[in-house]
C-alpha cells in the first residue's frame, strides 16, 4: 500500500484522511448486502478517529439515471421528491446500524454539478471528450432511448424468453440488445425501434499509461490488479459518458438535450459530499483534492464497480488536474447460509427489517470477524452468526465486566485499586502491549484477524477471573486486597477489550463508558490503566442473541419482500470472474465441457503482451495453439514436456497475435503465483477428464 498509509501512526503526526464508501442508488431500500461495505468502512473511519487522526467519511445517494425517472414517474411522484424520501429512509437505515458519516449528500446537489461540469470541460478542453454516432434502441411510444437494462427479448443463444438486452440470465452469454431475438421495451411493451444519436465518449485510452502505472503502484488488492492487466490486454474503449433526454440528470454544458451518464457524476459525489462538509466544519477542500495533495483518499466498494472506480475515476481526476484515489478498497458479496440472498427463504434481509429484530452490534461484530482486506464473497450463516455473538461478545467481554463490576461497587464503593502486585501490572501490560499490533490489522482491514486476536486476550481475561476467583476470595476474611486487586485488574482488561472493540460495537462501548466513568476512546489510552479511579453500577451492556429473534425477522423478511424491490442499475461490471464460487452448474452443463489431457509440445513468450504465452498443445488426435496469461508465473522452457489439462472445446477465439483454440486449466491468484495443473503419471495426451 502506498507510503502513506504505513505512516508510523501512533508517533507521526495525525494524519489527514478522507473516506468514502459507494454511494446507494436512490430508487432501493438499503439491504443486508450494502452493510458489508458500510460497516466495514464505518469500522475503518472509527478506527482512524480513535488513533487521533483527522479523518473524514462522507458518502451521499446516487439520485440520478433512468430507473430512478421511472420509478418516480410510476409512483406518480417528481424524481426529487423520490430521492428526498429515499434519502432520509437509507440515513435512517445507516443511523440504525451506527454508521456514522460525518456528511450525507446528494449528487443531485449544486456541488455535485459544479463538479461534474468542471471536470468534463476540463476533460473536453484536452481534448479527452470525442464525438460518435451511436446507434440505440428507442421506445417510439415511450419517445426515449432505451438503456440495455429496459430491453427484454429472447436470448439469441440459448433462446430462453424474457432476458435483460445485455446478458442472458440463463445461459449467461452477453449480446448487444439488437441480437435479442423479439425485442420488448420493458416500459412500454412496444417494439423498440433502432435510431442513430450522438453520444459524447471520454477516450480511456488516453490514459492506458497512466493507468498501467497507476494500477500497480499499491493502489489496488493485488487481486484487481491482476484483472485489470486483462482489461488492458483486451484493450481500453472509450466511455460513452452521455445519455439523451428525457433522463434524470445534469444537462452537458455546450450541448443540447443531452445529460451526463449516471456513472459520469456518481463518483463526482464523493468530493461534492466532503465540499459540502468542508462548507459546514472549515475543511479545506483543495488540501484534499488538489494534485500531489498529501491528505489520504480511500473509497470502499464491492467489487462490481471495479471499473468505474480503479479506470474511469483516477482518468476523470488525473485528466481534469485533480490528485487520484491512494486506495481503493474492494470487498465481496455477501451470502446468507451459503447462497445468493433469497427473496423466498427470507434471506434478502433489509436493514429495517433487521433493526426490527435485531441489535445492529451484532451484525458489525459478525461482519468484523468475516471480514479481511480480500475480495472474497462473506457468509452470513445464520446460526453460527447467533453462536458467534454468543460466545464472544456476551460470554467472553461483557461477561468480565458483569462478573466484577459487582463487587467494585459493593465492597470497594466503585473504587478500583491502586496497588497491583508484580503479576497484575504484567497481565495488564501484555494486553496493552498487542495495542500496535491489533492497530496494524485493523489498519490493513483484516478485522477477522484482529477479532481473533481480541477473543484470545477475553480469554485470558476470563482464565485469570478463573484463577483468582473473586466470588470465593470475596467469602474469606483477610482476603480484601486479594479481591481489589482481582476485580480492578478484571475492569481494567474489560476496558482494554472494549478499546480493541470500539469499532466494531461502538454503541455497546458508549454504554461502556457510562459504566467505566471515562468520557472517550482513545487508542493510546491503554497504555494508562484506570488506577484509584471510580466507576459506575453495571447495567447489561449486551443481551444474548436468540434464534428465535432470526426466525421472525426472516419470516418478516419474507412478507416485506413482495411488497420492495431492490434498486435497479442501468450498468454494472459483471463481478463473476472475480468470485471465488462461481454460480452453480448442472451435471448436464459440465458434461458439456471436453477437459483433454494436453502435453505441452512448444511455449513461447508473445513479445506484444505482458501475460501471455503461446503454447502448443499435444491431445492425441490434434495439436491446438492456445495463449494462456501464465507467464509471469512460468519461463517458457519450464513448460515444454509438462502434461496439464485444458479445455478442448471452447470456441476459438481470435486474438491479436493469432487464433486461440481452448484454454489450459490453472490456479491460484495470478501473478506468478499461478499454478499450471498436472495430471499424475500415466495420464496420456488426449485422455477425457472427467
Ligand atoms: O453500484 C451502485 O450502487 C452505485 N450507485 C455506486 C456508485 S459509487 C460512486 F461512484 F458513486
Ligand atoms: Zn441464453
Amino acid at each position: 500500500m502506498s507510503d502513506k498509509t504505513n505512516a508510523n501512526v501512533t508517533n507521526a503526526s495525525p494524519r489527514k484522511i478522507l473516506i468514502t464508501s459507494a454511494l446507494p442508488y436512490a430508487n432501493g431500500p438499503i439491504h443486508l448486502g450494502h452493510l458489508v461495505e458500510y460497516i466495514q468502512t464505518d469500522i475503518w473511519a472509527r478506527f482512524q478517529k480513535m488513533r487521533g487522526h483527522q479523518c473524514t467519511y462522507v458518502c451521499a445517494d446516487d439520485a440520478h439515471g433512468t430507473p430512478i425517472m421511472l420509478r418516480a414517474q410510476a409512483e406518480g411522484i417528481t424524481p426529487e421528491e423520490l430521492i428526498a424520501k429515499s434519502s432520509q429512509d437509507h440515513q435512517a437505515d445507516f443511523a440504525g446500524f451506527n454508521i456514522a458519516f460525518d456528511h450525507y449528500h446528494s449528487t443531485n446537489s449544486p456541488e455535485n454539478e459544479a463538479f461534474a461540469c468542471y471536470i468534463y470541460n476540463q476533460l473536453k478542453e484536452k481534448g479527452h471528450i470525442s464525438r460518435k454516432t451511436i446507434k440505440q434502441f428507442y421506445d417510439p411510444e415511450k419517445e426515449m432511448f432505451l438503456p440495455d437494462r429496459f430491453i427484454k427479448g429472447t436470448c439469441p443463444k440459448c433462446k430462453a424468453e424474457d432476458q435483460y438486452g445485455d446478458n442472458c440470465e440463463v445461459c449467461g452469454a452477453t449480446y448487444t440488445p439488437t441480437e435479442l431475438i423479439d425485442p420488448k421495451s420493458v416500459v412500454s411493451g412496444a417494439t423498440p425501434i433502432e435510431k442513430e444519436t450522438d453520444h459524447l465518449f471520454f477516450e480511456l485510452a488516453h490514459f492506458e499509461e497512466m493507468l498501467k502505472n497507476w494500477t500497480h503502484q499499491g493502489h489496488l488488492q493485488s487481486q484487481i490488479a491482476n484483472k485489470l492487466d486483462e482489461w488492458f490486454e483486451a484493450g481500453l474503449r472509450g466511455w460513452d459518458i452521455s445519455r439523451d433526454a428525457p433522463y434524470f440528470g445534469f444537462q452537458i454544458p455546450g450541448e443540447t438535450d443531452k445529460y451526463f451518464y449516471v456513472w459520469l457524476d456518481a463518483p463526482v459525489g464523493y468530493m461534492a459530499s466532503f465540499k459540502a462538509y468542508c462548507d459546514k466544519s472549515g475543511l479545506n477542500f483543495d488540501e484534499y483534492w488538489q494534485a500531489g495533495s498529501e491528505a489520504e483518499l480511500y473509497h470502499f466498494i464491492g467489487k462490481d464497480i471495479i471499473y468505474f472506480h480503479a479506470l474511469f475515476w483516477p482518468a476523470m481526476l488525473a485528466g481534469a488536474g485533480f490528485r487520484t484515489p491512494d486506495a481503493i478498497y474492494a470487498h465481496g458479496f455477501l451470502t446468507v447460509d451459503g447462497q445468493k440472498m433469497s427473496k423466498s427463504r427470507g434471506t434478502f434481509i433489509m436493514a429495517k427489517t433487521y433493526l426490527d429484530h435485531l441489535n445492529p452490534e451484532y451484525l458489525r461484530y459478525y461482519f468484523a470477524a468475516k471480514l479481511s482486506s480480500r475480495i472474497d464473497d462473506i457468509d452470513l450463516n445464520l446460526e453460527d452468526f447467533a453462536q458467534r455473538v454468543n460466545s464472544d461478545l456476551v460470554g467472553k467481554v461483557v461477561n468480565i465486566a458483569s462478573r466484577c463490576a459487582g463487587f467494585v461497587v459493593k465492597k470497594f464503593d466503585g473504587q478500583l485499586s491502586s496497588n497491583w502486585s508484580d503479576e497484575a501490572q504484567s497481565l495488564y501490560e501484555s494486553f496493552a502491549n498487542e495495542s500496535e499490533m491489533i492497530a496494524q490489522l485493523y489498519e490493513q482491514r483484516d478485522y477477522g484477524q484482529a477479532m481473533r486476536e481480541i477473543m484470545a486476550l477475553a480469554d485470558r481475561a476470563n482464565e485469570y477471573i478463573a484463577e483468582t476467583a473473586p466470588w470465593v476470595l470475596a467469602k474469606q476474611e483477610g482476603k480484601e486486597a486479594e479481591l481489589h486487586e482481582s476485580v480492578s485488574l478484571g475492569i481494567n482488561l474489560f476496558r482494554v477489550l472494549m478499546t480493541y472493540l470500539a469499532p466494531v460495537i461502538p454503541e455497546t462501548a458508549e454504554k461502556a463508558k457510562a459504566f467505566l466513568n471515562i468520557d472517550d476512546w482513545q487508542w493510546n489510552d491503554v497504555a494508562t490503566p484506570l488506577k484509584q479511579h471510580s466507576i459506575n453500577k453495571f447495567n447489561a451492556l449486551l443481551t444474548r442473541l436468540e434464534m428465535d429473534q432470526i426466525d421472525k425477522m426472516l419470516e418478516d423478511s419474507k412478507k416485506t419482500l413482495t411488497a420492495q424491490a431492490p434498486a435497479a442499475s442501468e450498468s454494472k461490471q459483471p463481478a463473476a470472474d472475480l468470485d471465488p464460487l462461481a454460480e452453480e452448474i448442472s451435471i448436464d452443463d459440465f458434461a458439456k465441457i471436453d477437459l483433454r489431457v494436453a502435453k505441452i509440445l512448444n511455449a513461447e513468450a508473445v513479445p506484444e503482451a505482458n501475460k501471455l504465452l503461446k503454447l502448443t498443445l499435444d491431445i492425441g488426435f490434434e495439436q491446438r495453439q492456445v495463449f494462456a496469461g501464465i507467464k509471469s508465473a512460468y519461463e517458457p522452457e519450464q513448460l515444454i514436456g509438462k502434461m496439464t489439462v485444458m479445455v478442448a472445446n471452447l470456441k476459438p477465439r481470435k486474438m491479436r497475435f493469432g487464433m486461440s483454440e481452448g484454454m489450459v486449466l490453472a490456479a491460484g491468484p495470478g501473478g506468478s503465483d499461478l499454478f499450471v495443473l498436472s495430471p499424475d503419471e500415466g495420464a496420456q495426451p488426449g485422455m477425457r477428464v472427467k
